[in-house]
């Protein structure tokens, strides 16, 4: 049997010959693809009428979930119209238009040419003449571009009563032109007519090529054969007029799919010819030719219905089904469904991992259960999804978090308007920009690609929808790390934890789930004016708690180290006694303060500043100033520490003269008395300052 051209006659088979132009047109296959491409893009479609005049193909885009409607404002809110092959008036554009409805435009650029034509020559105030059904919607389209006055007619015999009706119009300048899908035949009569009749007359051949191939074809098949079938919608023009022209030739049966098939008849018929409307999809063609084929050849086998029932087997849009690997390519698994679309499975619906090897993840014979994504009936081709189905899973496990406020993880995959999305088990959940993050306002591109906890707030099962909190997932560990933490809190422990904010009284820290707080005057030994003199916020510190009250829920926490005491500093570095280098920090009329070491300082008393009198101690110092003292006293009760110019200086004269006292004795030595170390002075005024 030969699917496309002639076949040698074999006598005791019939042969079926199918006609090489059947099935979608140019306009039609372009109208088709347009409708899948916004379908699968995930726009949703409302179509001005079926996109084609074909029941299956209609059922299975309302199956992808377009809806036909009759008018622009039976669109749904939210839908893009699409305008079919067939093209529509300039009302409906404007109609459209003024509803601020969004449009897709699949008007076929044939019937486009017919609508120019009549628009531009009914402006310039001519008579338009149409050859073609008054009630096809390409002809109530293309009246629908007319300013003025037009007849229509489908055949010789109404274009000539027409004619005799308005003779007027006969003077007028006028149009001819024809449906693009006008029997081709009835047209050349009309036109030789029209040429004699209408005086000022213009011929536009608007009937398009495909049109006239296919019913050329037809006719030459139909002639070689004995019986016709012609496959394609009732509704279809095209179809209707290749029934009317294989009518002429053979007894032709018009149906429209492999199901209508049972119904003809085709005993005795050797030369069988088939061919298909402008809209019939090739799949139905084909189904018909093979079980048209089966029947023929194996007639003791099975019926039509019987081959009908076995051939039906296919899958659909949405549908759940088990698949055999057959092949595994780098980027497409091939599968076995078990109809007769050949499965195969993009990569891309494989896994979310572009990097992954589709090798290491599947191998041939492994069974699957996959959804259906797309079923291309044309190609024979399904396209299938695992990581959809997983979805579904998925989004089975996030319906039930919701119910049982189980903490999901996910990671952020995409920073929206609005919130981010995060993904958990194949399903993006969106979360609020107030629900994102603990604080309001905190930026959210750093959250990007990062794990996440979230509770589910809601999910809308119908648009497979679910919104999140991260916030409250933080709410609800936090509570848990308290009352872990509480358990476990006793004044003396020790805890690393990040400073959470600074006031004017202190530094918050958080030790997991419990904030405790660092007083100023435990920040530091010396004095603080505020507590971002020594942290910053994020500063991760070593604190101990000081004290609590588990009632009130407060902790007090110590920052400052006993080591960096600098009193336990002063007592490993001097002794009374020692002598020292130090600063002058201030001048009091009773005496200079310098500084030992830091956080230290001590007391020259006026006294002691000299071993002459001196009235103010400014008389003799400056702050800045570096001198030598002897440390004379140290209270470390009362964090005081005497200092003196005074004893030093007085020791060093007594060396000198005990030096001296042994050059002029020559050489006797005698053992020095040693020097008086003066006692602290005393300090009743400001003391030494207290650290
Ligand atoms: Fe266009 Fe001709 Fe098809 S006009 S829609 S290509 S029949």
């Amino acid at each position: 049997m030969c699917m496309r051209g002639n076949a040698a006659l074999d006598l005791t088979m019939p042969t079926i010959t199918v006609a090489p132009h059947s099935g979608y047109c140019f306009g039609v296959k372009r109208a088709v693809e347009k409708a899948e491409g916004l379908l699968n893009a995930g726009t949703k479609i409302a179509t001005l009428g079926p996109v084609i005049h074909n029941p299956q193909m209609v059922k299975r885009l309302a199956g992808l979930g377009a809806v036909v409607i009759d008018s622009p404002q039976d669109a749904p809110p939210g839908y893009t119209v699409l305008i079919r092959a067939h093209g529509v008036g300039k009302h409906v554009y404007d109609e459209l238009e003024r509803l601020g409805i969004p449009y897709a435009d699949a008007t076929c650029p044939d019937v486009r040419r017919v609508h120019t034509i009549a628009a531009e020559q009914s402006a310039m105030g001519k008579v338009i003449l149409i050859a073609g059904e008054r009630t096809h919607p390409e002809v109530i389209g293309t009246i629908g571009h007319i300013s003025g006055e037009w007849h229509c007619f489908s055949s010789l015999a109404e274009l000539g009563e027409i004619a005799e009706k308005h003779s007027l119009s006969r003077q007028k300048s006028c149009v001819l032109l024809a449906q693009t899908t006008f029997n081709a035949s009835e047209w050349k009569k009309c036109r030789d007519f029209a040429k004699n009749v209408y005086t000022n007359l213009t011929v536009f051949d608007t009937i398009c090529n495909a049109t006239i191939l296919r019913q050329n074809e037809a006719a030459r098949l139909a002639r070689e054969s004995d019986v016709m079938v012609v496959v394609g919608g009732k509704d279809s023009s095209n179809t209707v007029k290749l029934a009317q022209v294989c009518r002429g030739h053979c007894r032709t049966f018009h149906i429209e799919g492999p199901e209508s098939l049972s119904g003809i008849r085709l005993e005795g018929a050797q030369r069988i010819g088939v061919t298909a409307g402008a809209s019939t999809p090739a799949f139905i063609i084909k189904e018909v030719h093979k079980i048209m084929s089966d029947v023929l050849n194996h007639p003791e086998e099975e019926s039509f219905e019987e081959m009908l029932d076995s051939s039906f087997k296919t899958i659909h849009t949405g549908e759940r089904v088990k698949a055999t690997v057959t092949n595994v390519g780098p980027n497409e698994i091939a599968v076995e469904v078990g109809t007769k679309q050949s499965g195969y499975i993009p990569m891309n619906e494989f896994t979310d991992d572009p990097n992954a090897k589709l090798s290491e993840l599947v191998a041939v014979g492994d069974e699957l259960e996959l959804l259906v994504q797309r079923v291309n009936d044309v190609e024979g081709t399904a396209m299938l999804s695992k990581k959809r189905l997983d979805a579904m899973a998925g989004f089975e496990k996030v319906m039930a978090a919701a119910d049982t406020e189980e903490i999901l993880e996910g990671v952020v995959v995409e920073i929206v308007k609005g919130g981010l999305l995060a993904l958990t088990s194949g399903v993006r959940v969106f979360i609020p920009a107030s629900q994102a993050t603990v604080a309001r306002g905190q930026e959210l591109e750093p959250m990007l690609r990062q794990k996440v906890s979230f509770r589910i707030l809601e999910v809308n099962r119908q648009r497979r929808r679910a919104v999140g909190s991260i916030r409250a997932a933080l709410r609800e560990q936090n509570r848990a790390l308290e009352a872990k933490f509480w358990e476990a809190a006793a004044v003396g422990n020790i805890y690393n934890g990040a400073v959470k904010s600074l006031t004017s009284y202190g530094a918050f820290v958080d030790l997991g789930g419990v904030d405790g707080m660092v007083h100023i005057s435990e920040l530091s030994w010396s004095r603080v004016k505020h507590p971002s003199d020594v942290l910053a916020i994020g500063d991760i510190v070593e604190v101990y708690i000081k004290d609590i009250d588990p009632e009130k829920k407060k902790i007090s926490l110590g920052y400052k180290k006993t080591e960096d005491n600098p009193w336990e500093v002063l007592r490993s570095k001097y002794a009374a006694g020692d002598t020292a280098a130090v600063e002058i920090v201030s001048l009091t009329p009773f005496g200079a303060f310098a500084r030992l070491i830091p956080g230290v300082d001590g007391l020259i008393h006026v006294s002691q500043i000299s071993t002459e009198r001196v009235e103010k101690p400014g008389d003799v110092l400056k702050t800045g100033q570096e001198v030598d003292v002897l440390i004379t006293g140290i209270d470390y009760e009362k964090k005081r520490v005497s200092l003196s110019i005074r004893a030093l200086l007085e020791a060093q004269n007594a060396n000198r003269e005990t030096e001296n006292a042994e050059d002029t004795d020559g050489g006797l030595v005698y053992e020095a008395a040693p020097p008086e170390v003066g006692e602290a002075p005393d300090q009743e005024e400001p003391a030494g300052e207290d650290v």
